[in-house]
């Protein structure tokens, strides 16, 4: 059977972290679709248009793996694309509240979107994109954090910030 995956986030930016997550449903799922939550309240970095471009660059070696963005309620997005499976990112015991309600939440205005979740990589679990940012900002090396391209244009924001 072919299923199509959902993988949503803010990706402000996409870290090491989130890539792990991509790359594991991708050999998990038929076709996975990354998309950017264009309604988050969240203060952020990169606009959505960079966010996508940014993920397109990173993910251009998945021959199943497409990156989208989107507005409004996540289960209605997944209906329109056929999807039947949320991927989320279980990085701590402190995620899991949060997972928790949102993913039966969604149950409850879709029954037939599940939620799965993919524990972080172990060496990704305490990767966050603010702490990303922060560091970044005090001077810090995110390099082991990101990949290369991110870096840089996380440079250049907060260079063209001072
Ligand atoms: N590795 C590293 N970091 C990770 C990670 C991973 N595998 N998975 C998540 N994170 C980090 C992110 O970097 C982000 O860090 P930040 O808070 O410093 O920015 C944080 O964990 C959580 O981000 P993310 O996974 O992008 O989720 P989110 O909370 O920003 O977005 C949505 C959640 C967009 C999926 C959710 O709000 C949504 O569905 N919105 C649409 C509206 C809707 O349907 N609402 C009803 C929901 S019941």
């Amino acid at each position: 059977m072919r299923t199509i995956a959902v993988y949503p986030g803010s990706f402000d930016p996409p870290t090491f972290g989130h890539l792990d997550i991509i790359d594991r449903s991708s050999r998990v799922f038929s076709r996975v679709i990354v998309s950017v939550a264009l309604n988050i309240r969240k203060n952020v970095m990169f606009t959505p248009a960079e966010r996508v471009a940014l993920l397109g660059k990173l993910t251009r070696s998945y021959s199943n793996v497409e990156i989208d963005s989107f507005r409004g309620l996540l289960v209605n997005y997944a209906r329109d694309k056929g999807a039947h499976v949320v991927v989320r990112g279980l990085r701590a015991i402190s995620d899991f509240e949060y997972e928790f309600q949102m993913a039966h939440m969604n149950k409850k205005l879709a029954a037939e979107v599940d939620t799965v979740f993919m524990m972080t990589g172990e060496r990704y679990s305490y990767i966050s994109s603010n702490i990303v940012k922060e560091i970044a900002a005090f001077g810090g090396k995110i390099d082991d954090l990101v990949p290369a391209l991110v870096r840089d244009q996380v440079l250049r924001k907060i260079r063209k910030g001072k």
